[in-house]
């Protein structure tokens, strides 16, 4: 199962095995993740679901699309060339290794 490393705003790591065809929003409100709101559910108009994609993230990540773009523009906190919304990274094997630092606020 892919799996999916979470670095909370705290440094914790936490290490969850994610099943295909899940988010990595939807895995972190399943597993308690704290950190990522996801106030709209993944219907991509929240953007409350915010990560920094980790230099350390060996996954190959597809590139946002307009509408994600669209939507990084009006993310809490800073905004990075590695940001990305959760709800919007779908896992699959290819993304397996993907490492996410929660931001330090989302709202
Ligand atoms: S959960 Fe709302 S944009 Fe991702």
């Amino acid at each position: 199962m892919p799996k999916v490393t979470y670095i909370l705003r705290d440094g914790e790591r936490r290490d969850i095995d994610v099943p295909d065809g899940t988010s990595v929003m939807e895995a972190a409100i399943h597993n308690n993740v704290r950190g990522i709101d996801a106030e709209c559910g993944g219907c991509l108009s929240c953007a409350t679901c915010h990560v920094y994609i980790d230099a350390s993230s060996t996954a190959d990540l597809p590139s946002p699309d307009d509408s994600e773009l669209e939507l990084l523009g009006g993310v809490a906190a800073e905004r990075r060339p590695e940001s990305r919304l959760s709800c919007q990274l779908v896992m699959s094997a290819a993304l397996s290794g993907l490492v996410v630092q929660i931001p330090q606020r989302q709202g």
